[in-house]
């Protein structure tokens, strides 16, 4: 029977367990450029004894940040530095995917050099910047032109070539928590009339795009997706009796794809407010998702092994729990305690909460 710590195969790369770094967003590329640092590689070290690392959200061009600090791999610079973590992570034996990210319309004028921000319909929505002065209002986004979305698509795909060239082992498409690629996929915030609004085949639409173009420059198996069906009631984001019925729709169709993963996350304390949710995520959609499925979302180290002993996924992803513990592995191998992450130093600058956390001796 498999647990944890058996090895998986994704796309021919060999994980040696199946405990995986979720994408965590922690704002250390706190230089002009936004290139990752040897702070940064470090961190990533730290933690490479990880089944697979997936880094954190990584803005795909200059409009699709919405958040201080977060670093890119849309330029030249940012590619090369990018260089010094998946070296730093292979030379452990680690393996690292970085994921592609374009926020859309949660974020602020104060990010994007003054211009609005990007959205598949011009309408209000709840949501507050984390802005360099504090949490501003989110205003009214701009409705992307068909033009413009073919414009983003191309970006992705850059992306990704860039993402190759800097020796990641793949890529992860981010089209979960609200962010551009899941605005298109949700009717609360689509109500375009055009190819990509309206029925769940033009919803989906902008997310195959994306994964056609780069498949046409990288590994197909290489390529994995996020989604989380349950988000409710964060980003301006909302459940609708819509919701689960497109997500049957668009996973059942990457099926049509030989991709890494599927990376799906476990509904959260909001979503139980509304009657839409799925409250049992890799249950339903295990049944539909031919291909690898990876579970996230307060998985222990208990939970974690019940979900791949039973069959329920394959890999489990674990995201705060590798904040504070850089060895989580080995502390789930070895039954020790797990350190409390300090969550004033989530997203601040230095080594203070980000390299410093100890590993067993
Ligand atoms: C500090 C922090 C930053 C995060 N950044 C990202 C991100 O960049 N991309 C993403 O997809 N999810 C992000 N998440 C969500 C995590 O990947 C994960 O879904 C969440 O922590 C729940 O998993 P857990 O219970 O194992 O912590 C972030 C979560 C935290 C706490």
């Amino acid at each position: 029977m498999n647990n944890l710590f058996s090895s998986y195969s994704i796309g021919g790369l060999k994980l040696n367990n199946r405990i995986i770094m979720a994408p965590l967003t922690r704002g250390r590329a706190n230089n002009d450029k936004n290139i990752a640092t040897p702070l940064i590689a470090e961190y990533y070290r730290q933690r490479s004894t990880a089944g697979l690392l997936i880094s954190e959200g990584s803005q795909i061009s200059t409009m699709g940040v919405g958040y201080m600090n977060t670093p890119g791999i849309y330029s030249e610079e940012q590619t090369q530095a990018w260089k010094q973590v998946t070296k730093a992570v292979h030379d452990e034996g680690g393996k690292i995917f970085i994921q592609l990210w374009h926020v859309g319309r949660v974020s602020h004028p104060d990010f994007l050099d003054g211009k609005l921000p990007l959205a598949p319909s011009a309408i209000e929505f709840d949501y507050n910047a984390r802005t360099p002065q504090g949490p501003k209002p989110a205003p009214i986004p701009h409705e992307l032109s068909v033009g413009e979305i073919a414009e983003i698509v191309a970006e992705f795909k850059n992306a990704a070539k860039n993402a190759m060239e800097a020796g990641f082992d793949g890529v992860e498409i981010h089209a979960s928590n609200g962010y551009l690629l899941h605005q298109f996929i949700a009717p609360c915030s689509n109500i375009r009339t055009d190819d990509y609004g309206g029925s769940f085949e033009n919803r989906s639409r902008f997310l195959f795009e994306v994964i056609d173009e780069m498949k046409k420059i990288m590994p197909e198996n290489r390529i994995g997706v996020r989604l989380n069906p349950s988000y409710h009631n964060d980003h301006g984001m909302f459940l609708t009796e819509d919701t689960i019925p497109t997500f049957d729709f668009l996973i059942e169709k990457l099926n049509d794809y030989n991709l890494a993963y599927l990376h799906l996350s476990e509904s959260g304390r909001r979503a139980k407010e509304s009657r839409f949710a799925e409250t049992q995520i890799a249950k339903r959609y295990r049944k539909i998702y031919k291909g690898t499925l990876m579970i996230n979302r307060g998985f222990t180290y208990e939970s974690g092994n019940k979900v791949i002993e039973e069959g329920g996924a394959d890999l489990v992803s674990y995201g705060v729990p590798f904040i504070a513990n850089p060895d989580l592995v080995r502390r789930f191998e070895s039954g020790s305690a797990l350190a409390e992450a300090d969550t004033s130093t989530y997203y601040s600058t230095g080594a203070k909460g980000f390299t410093d956390y100890p590993a067993l001796d």
